[in-house]
């Protein structure tokens, strides 16, 4: 049952290039919160922007009762929510959606392609509790748009990087990384978030190598509830019904969503 809850900002600071970090204090949200979950983010003075914004579930800390998102400026809302100081309350609702299937005692990839990298690390918090091996890969244009290395560090988990420029890491495509990573090692489950075309190699990857897994779709929403249908969409062409990404995802398995190969 999602909750509308008053957080308290502990800290919001710059990370990366247009890159942020928000910690807030919201226990109610936190003690529900699983991986792959969202919060949808009442901002400005309720007209301007007119809808909450939805933003995943970086991190939580139950028992602190804290919760981390990390967000990326792209317009308005962004923008606003990066003027919040410590000490400041923040209108936010959540858990919404589901979350992630969590896989136990196996050997796991997951894959971020820039900003999609945030609902993989409370997702590796909790697969690390559940005893996986787990190896996190993350590909950015360049090395000033990585901010999430200390973070996945403190889990313990192996963590590799691909830039486009070459600045840090692996020189090239996220999803060619992936193919060296993965070739000498069996894997067992891949989870993955980011840019639709990077999801589709990834899944097409996955498909050829009888590897399941599960995605985490964005679309522009509004609700974010399920009650007013601005997140539909047919996850196939041939699908007569349509899905509520809000509501029956964000999270799908890999296999049951044909995703845009075009564009960035
Ligand atoms: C379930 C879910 C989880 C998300 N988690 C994160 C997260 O953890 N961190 C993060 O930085 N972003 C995340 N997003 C995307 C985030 O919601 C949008 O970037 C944000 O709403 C933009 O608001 P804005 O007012 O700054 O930009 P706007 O002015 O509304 O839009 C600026 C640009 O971003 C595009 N855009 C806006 N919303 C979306 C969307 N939902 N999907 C795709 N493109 C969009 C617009 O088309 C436009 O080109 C998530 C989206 C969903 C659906
Ligand atoms: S955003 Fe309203 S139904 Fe999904």
């Amino acid at each position: 049952m999602p909750l509308a809850e008053k957080g308290t900002v502990i800290s919001n600071h710059q990370t990366g290039r247009d890159l942020w970090e928000m910690e807030f204090l919201a226990p109610g949200i936190a003690a529900e919160s699983k991986p792959g979950q969202f919060v949808n983010v009442r901002l400005g003075d309720y007209s301007d922007p007119l809808l909450r914004r939805p933003l995943s579930l970086y991190d939580v800390e139950p028992d602190a009762g804290r919760i981390t998102l990390l967000y990326k400026i792209v317009g308005r809302g962004t923008q606003l929510l990066s003027r919040y100081g410590s000490g400041q309350l923040i209108d936010v609702m959540g858990p919404l959606g589901l979350g992630f299937d969590l896989v136990q005692n196996r050997r796991v990839i997951l894959i971020g392609g820039g900003v999609g990298i945030a609902p993989l690390l409370f997702l590796t918090r909790e697969l690390v509790a559940r005893h996986n091996e787990v190896i996190v890969l993350h590909g950015t244009g360049s090395s000033d748009e990585l901010c999430s290395q200390g973070r996945f560090s403190k889990l313990g988990v192996e963590y590799k990087v691909a830039t486009m420029d070459g600045s840090s890491g692996y020189k090239g495509l996220l999803t060619d990384m992936m193919k060296e990573a993965l070739e000498p090692l069996p894997t067992d489950y891949i989870y993955t978030c980011g840019p639709e075309p990077m999801m589709s190699a990834v899944a097409a990857y996955a498909s050829q190598h009888g590897i399941s897994g599960q995605l985490s779709l964005e679309e522009h929403m509004a609700c974010g509830v399920g009650a007013c249908l601005g997140c539909a969409r047919k996850l196939k062409e041939t699908d007569t019904a349509y899905v509520k990404i809000c509501k029956d995802g964000p999270v799908f398995p890999l296999d049951a969503v044909q995703l845009s190969t075009g564009g960035s």
